[in-house]
């Protein structure tokens, strides 16, 4: 399978504080991931070392065949790496329409055919096509999750990663999320989901990563969710809760 992200043996942390440990992971083209594990297991900030917010101290990040692991964040956004932040960031003045603008207008620094459109993420959110004029702020924090995501599509990646999309959202929420990943999923996007409620990471991803104070501790296959979600005391061992 061609390969759309690697990450070698990374080290990463906040001054001198170290968190990410020779930490690896690998995404497949079109493949899903998710990466699971407990508060403080260092997964918001893997996700911040592989968009460029972050940088790593050891280690390296290719995306494809291309090594990013020191380009700044936005030109790993011009080699198609699209990611949700875990407080999504959006602009709260300006409306749904500006927010999507913004990033459409940056989108088009990237030369790929298979373009998202505002029409596009309309159709996977139908409820932003009836809120295209208002402010960001006054949408629900399940709406504005929605927002954020199609903002990221906007910057057409082929690789979209998002932390922690499901926290405080309502389970209609999450489901227009997982249908939305099925879709991209559809059009060959690639995805990579820090997920701490397992069911959905089972449903969105094919496979995951467990992490553990700054490292990779366990891989759950394809075929292993199931037992894993049967068997509450094998999820607590992983998630350390
Ligand atoms: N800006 C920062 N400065 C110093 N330490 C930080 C900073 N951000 C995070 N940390 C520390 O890094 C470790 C990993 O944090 P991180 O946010 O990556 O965890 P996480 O797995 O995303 O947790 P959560 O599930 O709560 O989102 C924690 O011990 C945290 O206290
Ligand atoms: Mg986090």
């Amino acid at each position: 399978m061609a390969r759309t992200l690697r990450v070698d043996a990374i080290d990463a942390g906040y001054g001198s504080i170290p968190i990410l440990r020779q930490l690896s992971i690998e995404i497949g083209a079109n493949e899903s991931v998710a990466i699971i594990g407990a508060n403080g297991a260092g997964k918001s900030t893997l996700v911040r070392a592989i968009c460029g917010l972050l940088p790593i101290t050891s280690g390296s990040i290719y995306k494809g065949d291309k090594p990013v692991g020191t380009l700044a964040p936005h030109l790993r956004v011009r080699e198609g790496i699209g990611v949700v932040l875990e407080n999504r960031h959006l602009f709260g003045e300006l409306s749904v329409r500006a927010n999507l603008e913004i990033a459409r207008l940056r989108g088009t620094s990237r030369n790929v055919e298979r373009r998202f459109t505002i029409d596009d993420v309309c159709s996977l959110f139908p409820f932003i096509r009836e809120r295209l004029d208002a402010p960001v702020e006054l949408l629900s924090g399940g709406e504005q999750q929605m927002v954020a995501i199609g903002r990221a599509l906007l910057l057409q990646p082929d690789l979209l990663i998002m932390d922690e999309p499901s926290t405080g959202l309502a389970p209609k929420v999450l489901r227009y999320i997982a249908q939305a990943v099925a879709v991209l999923r559809e059009r060959g996007m690639a995805i990579l989901l820090v997920e701490q409620n397992v069911a959905l990471a089972a449903e969105i991803a094919d496979r995951a990563y467990v992490m553990s104070l700054g490292r990779v501790v366990h891989e759950i296959g394809p075929d292993q969710w199931e037992g894993i979600l049967r068997d509450e005391t094998v999820l607590r061992a992983y998630l350390g809760s």
